[in-house]
């Protein structure tokens, strides 16, 4: 057992759960982000970043590029037009059939109370593990040269562990509620295309937090890392529907494959 519940109180039927998820639904509500330090212990904290390094290895490199919102690029568009201007996301993908079902971190995927915990913190009325057999559970690692483009999310919130820091590089960097609305939202996402902006926000977030962050209406990039040190991140895939699927077209960018492995065969 993971003693993630000696800080926070997962169990609905335990005392406080109720006053502690009403505090962290209204502030992930208001924020679009929630950060909880501590939620792995540094012991498992330690054996995740082992179990991550020595995967690494079979890790798919994926390749992307695309528009800010994930896609492919309207050539009907101006070349400037912030929907059009295309880049680039790299990053390396250990999916969830490589991930071994004695792992620490799938023993926490698999806690009793974990996704009921985090359907209350996001406040919806339902919620299931991912369906996909490669996205339910990834590890994510950032090589030197890695980073993912600035862009919105497809899904409604992300729920990821920080495993390891790079040495340089790996910033989450976000601007919050910046939404393209009229012409003066998308000039100010283009600044940012651009590298023309301000300093963005950077969501701090300690080695071993849970973290949720919503990223539909939030412009947001990780910066690229350098160093031999791999930025890593554990993710955790949920869904509104039980038993939902990637599309061939996901799994294909993000894992190469469609076919499912054990990790013994991996
Ligand atoms: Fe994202």
């Amino acid at each position: 057992m993971l003693d993630q519940t000696q800080r926070y109180i997962l169990d609905p039927k335990q005392p406080g759960y109720d006053d502690q998820i009403q505090l962290f639904r209204t502030q992930f509500a208001k924020e679009g982000a929630l950060v909880l330090p501590g939620f792995v212990s540094a012991a498992n904290l330690k054996t995740m970043v082992s179990e991550s390094l020595a995967l690494s290895e079979r890790a798919f490199h994926n390749f992307e590029t695309s528009t800010i919102f994930l896609e492919s690029p309207d050539p009907a568009l101006p070349e400037d037009h912030v929907k059009r201007m295309v880049d680039h996301s790299k990053i390396h993908v250990i999916a969830n059939d490589q991930i071994p079902d004695c792992s620490k971190l799938r023993e926490l995927y698999l806690h009793q109370h974990l996704t009921s915990f985090i359907r209350d913190v996001a406040g919806v009325p339902s919620l299931y593990r991912y369906g996909c057999p490669l996205g339910a559970l990834n590890y994510q690692l950032m090589k030197d040269g890695d980073g993912v483009r600035w862009h919105y999310d497809i899904s409604d919130f992300v729920a990821a562990i920080p495993i390891q820091d790079a040495d340089q590089g790996g910033a989450f960097e976000y601007v919050h509620n910046l939404r393209l609305t009229d012409n003066s939202s998308c000039d100010l996402a283009r600044s940012y295309l651009k590298e023309q902006a301000g300093q963005a926000s950077i969501l701090e977030s300690p080695l071993g937090s849970l973290v949720l962050f919503r990223g539909r209406n939030t412009l947001h990039r990780v910066t690229k890392i350098l160093g031999d040190k791999p930025r890593i991140n554990a993710l955790l895939g949920y869904a509104t529907k039980p038993g939902h699927n990637s599309s061939n077209f996901v799994k294909m960018m993000r894992y190469g494959r469609l076919q499912v492995i054990r990790p013994d065969e991996s």
